[in-house]
C-alpha cells in the first residue's frame, strides 16, 4: 500500500477593503514612509474597520473563497483548524464558530495558537490528521484581526501589521504530493520579547490594566529580528539538507512576511534569487496567521505540478520551523 501525504489541493483568502499606508501612519505617529521601507519593505496594510466584526469574520471570507474557487462542499470537510492569535473570544473557539457559518456541519474545529507561527504549525497538525487515513478534508485556516490589540499610538508596532485571512485544503495524496518533510521549533526564551502583558490567567483585565495599555503588543524588535534572521534561516536551510534540496530544486521559498530583512536574510542562506521567492509585505504587512495562505493566494497561478516549496515562519514565543511541500497541482 503506498504510503498517504497531505497535499494541498485549494487555496482561499481575504483582504479587508480599508487600506492603511505609510502616508496615513506618519498622520498618526512620528513616523515616515522612507524609515518604514528601509526598515521593513512595508508600504500599506489592511485594516478590518468594522468594530462588530472579529477574526471570524475574515476567517468566513477566507475560507468561502477556497469554497467557491474549489467547488467544495462544506458538508464534505472533516476538520477545520483555525490558526490565529487573535480570536473572538478568550472561550469558545473561533474555528468552531467559523466551521459552522461556512456550512462545514460535519466537521470538529478547534484554535491553534502560536503566534506568527500558528498557520505552519497547523500545516503540520493538518498533516497528520490525513496521513492518519481518517480524515479526508482537513479546512486550515489562518486569520488575524491583528488591529484588534495593536496600540496606534505605539510606531515601534503599527508600523508593521495588518488584517487578513487565508485558508488551504488538504486532501490525501498517493503519489508523494504535498507535505513531505518538517522542522519544527519553540522556546520560551522569547516569552518577554514579543508579549500582550494583560488579559490571561496570569493578569486578568482589570481598569489599571486598560488605562495602563496592558491588552496591546510589545514587541523587542531588535532581540526578536535577532532571533528570526538566524533562526529562520537555519531551519530553512536544514529542511534543505535533509531532503537532499539544493537551492535550484527548490522553486519557492514562501516565508512568514514579517520584515523583508529577515525574508532576505533566509532567501540568501538558502542561496535563492528573489524570483523564487513569495513577497506580499509591501502590500499587507504582517498579517501574523494569514501570511503563509495569502503568499499561496497571490502566487498560486504562478504555482506549478511538481514544485519544491519551503515554507518556514518565526514569531513571539519563540515559535517558528520550516514545512517542505511538493505542490499537487497546475493552474487550469
Ligand atoms: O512576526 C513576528 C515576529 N516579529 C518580527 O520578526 C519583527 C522583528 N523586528 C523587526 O522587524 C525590527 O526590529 C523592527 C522593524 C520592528 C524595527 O526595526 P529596527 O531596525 O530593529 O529598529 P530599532 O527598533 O532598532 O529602532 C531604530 C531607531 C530607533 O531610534 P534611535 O534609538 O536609534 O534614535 C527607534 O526609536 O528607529 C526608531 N524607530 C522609528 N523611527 C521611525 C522605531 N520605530 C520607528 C518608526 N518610525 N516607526
Amino acid at each position: 500500500m503506498s504510503e498517504i501525504t497531505a497535499a494541498i489541493t485549494a487555496v482561499g483568502g481575504y483582504v479587508p477593503d480599508y487600506v492603511l499606508t505609510n502616508q496615513i501612519l506618519e498622520t498618526m505617529v512620528d513616523t515616515n514612509d522612507e524609515w518604514i521601507t528601509t526598515r521593513t519593505g512595508i508600504k500599506e496594510r489592511r485594516i478590518l474597520k468594522d468594530k462588530d466584526k472579529g477574526t471570524s469574520y475574515l476567517a468566513i471570507q477566507a475560507a468561502k473563497n477556497l469554497l467557491s474557487k474549489s467547488n467544495t462542499d462544506p458538508r464534505d470537510i472533516d476538520m477545520v483548524i483555525m490558526a490565529t492569535a487573535t480570536p473572538d473570544m478568550p472561550v469558545a473557539a473561533t474555528g468552531v464558530y467559523v466551521a459552522t457559518q461556512i456550512g462545514a456541519v460535519n466537521a470538529f474545529s478547534f484554535d491553534l495558537v502560536a503566534a506568527c507561527s500558528s498557520f505552519l504549525y497547523g500545516m503540520s497538525t493538518a498533516a497528520r490528521y490525513i496521513e492518519s487515513g481518517k480524515y479526508k478534508k482537513v479546512l486550515l485556516i489562518g486569520a488575524d484581526k491583528m488591529s484588534s490589540i495593536i496600540d496606534y499610538e505605539d510606531r515601534a508596532t503599527c508600523i508593521i501589521f495588518g488584517d487578513g485571512g487565508g485558508a488551504v485544503l488538504f486532501e490525501p495524496n498517493n503519489e508523494g504530493y504535498g507535505v513531505r518533510d518538517e522542522y519544527l521549533r519553540s522556546d520560551g526564551i522569547g516569552r518577554q520579547s514579543l508579549k500582550i502583558d494583560a488579559g490571561g490567567s496570569l493578569m486578568p483585565p482589570t481598569s489599571e490594566t486598560v488605562a495602563n495599555k496592558k491588552h496591546y503588543v510589545i514587541q523587542d524588535g531588535k532581540t526578536v529580528f535577532k532571533f528570526a534572521v538566524s533562526n529562520m534561516a537555519d531551519v530553512s536551510a536544514k529542511i534543505m539538507e535533509r531532503n537532499g534540496l539544493e537551492d535550484d530544486d527548490v522553486d519557492w521559498l514562501v516565508p512568514h512576511q514579517a520584515n523583508k530583512r529577515i525574508i532576505d536574510a533566509t532567501a540568501k542562506r538558502m542561496n535563492l534569487p528573489d524570483e523564487k521567492v513569495m513577497m506580499n509585505i509591501h502590500r499587507y504587512g504582517n498579517t501574523t496567521s494569514a501570511t503563509l495562505p495569502l503568499c499561496l493566494m497571490d502566487y498560486e497561478k504562478q504555482l506549478k505540478k511538481g514544485d519544491n516549496l519551503v515554507f518556514a515562519s518565526f514569531g513571539g514565543g519563540f515559535t517558528w520551523g520550516a514545512v517542505y511541500v511538493k505542490w499537487a497541482y497546475s493552474p487550469n
